[in-house]
């Protein structure tokens, strides 16, 4: 009897300050995912510089290539398929791996699998157990705040957005001013721990629509930082950064709540950087609990951006027969398909 083939997918993800690139067996199974991070690089500037990112980018990705094949005992001819998150980022950082994967397409005479960069982080779940459809998605990243229903894979139906900043570019923004560096979300989330939500921040957009709104919560934290600075007081950094935490994580959870009981779904996966944050976390564990509806949340590691999520969410395409041609470009910004 023959036994099904098992796929392999190469997964490359340059879309900001990470350079990743991942095997993935079979859509759920990783047997590489190396990633090559530039953030000591950029905190000595606050933030990413772009200029700075493309020209890592280049001086990383082969190295990070030979190292994902050479874990994975595996050689490109024994790759099925090259996925590539060619948006939305960074337009010269997304050029550097999505140059990187036709080359190695046109070379090896592969497909080259196009995949959404948030597509990706929603994949990244595979790892934890294969998508179950209908699901919705929390989105929570450095560039994207959404809430988005699946009723199968590939099919996208945004629900709401965030109507300015992200949440981890919220995050970002608030922990530099209380002077941490970046990236901020982490260290925010673990200070956060220490201290005691006193602060009263306001509940931004706290309405019954599923869209979001950051920047008034961040300009309430910095205008309260600089007020203490005027008097002379001292700031409780980890009270200031409990009482951010709490809001962003009640906004979240309760916008979520709404959708959950509004469509009836079962299944709620949460994706992007900010689902490493602990508070959120366990809320959304809760969440689940007093809803009765399964929570997916991706292991740490595959949370913040890496190949491994793109080969999966590139293996799912591959079944589905999406491709690309060598003339596909990267996009600094794309609507999630
Ligand atoms: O998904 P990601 O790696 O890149 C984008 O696609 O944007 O997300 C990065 C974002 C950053 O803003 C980072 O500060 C945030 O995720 N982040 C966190 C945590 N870990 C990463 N934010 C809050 N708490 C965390 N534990
Ligand atoms: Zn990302």
């Amino acid at each position: 009897m023959s036994q099904k083939k098992d796929t392999y997918i190469l997964g490359i993800e340059s879309s900001c300050d990470e350079t990743s690139i991942a095997v993935v067996k079979n859509g759920t199974e990783c047997l590489a995912n190396i990633v090559s991070s530039q953030i000591a690089i950029h905190q000595n500037y606050g933030g990413v510089v772009p200029e700075i990112a493309s020209r890592e980018h280049i001086k990383n990705i082969t190295i990070v290539l030979e190292e994902c094949l050479k874990k994975a005992h595996l050689t490109m001819q024994e790759i099925d398929a090259i996925a590539i998150a060619y948006g939305p980022g960074l337009i010269g950082s997304l050029l550097v791996g999505l140059e990187a994967a036709k080359t190695l397409a046109y070379l090896y005479n592969k497909p080259l699998i196009p995949v959404h960069h948030i597509a990706g982080h929603i994949y990244a779940n595979s790892f934890v157990k294969p998508l179950t459809f209908p699901l919705l998605a929390l989105i929570v990243s450095g560039g994207h705040t959404e809430l988005v229903w699946m009723k199968d894979h590939f099919s996208f139906q945004k629900l709401g957005s965030t109507l300015d900043d992200a949440v981890g570019e919220c995050y970002d923004k608030v922990a530099r001013v209380i002077g941490l560096s970046y990236p901020g979300g982490p260290l925010l989330d673990k200070l956060a721990f220490e201290g005691k939500p006193t602060y009263s921040l306001p509940h931004p957009l706290d309405d019954e629509s599923y869209n979001f709104s950051f920047s008034g919560l961040k300009s309430a934290v910095i205008h309260l930082y600089h007020q203490c600075e005027q008097k002379g007081e001292t700031l409780r950094q980890a009270d200031l950064a409990a009482s951010f935490q709490k809001v962003v994580v009640e906004t979240l959870i309760k916008k979520t709540k709404k959708a959950l009981q509004d469509t009836g779904c079962r299944n709620l996966i949460i994706a992007g950087g900010v689902s490493a944050n602990q508070g959120l976390r366990t809320a959304a564990i809760e969440l689940g609990k007093e809803l009765q509806v399964e929570v997916s949340i991706p292991p740490l590691s595959y949370c913040t951006d890496n190949g491994a999520m793109v080969a999966s969410a590139g293996y799912y395409a591959y079944c589905l027969g999406r491709r690309a041609d060598l003339y596909l470009n990267s996009q600094s910004q794309e609507e999630l398909k």
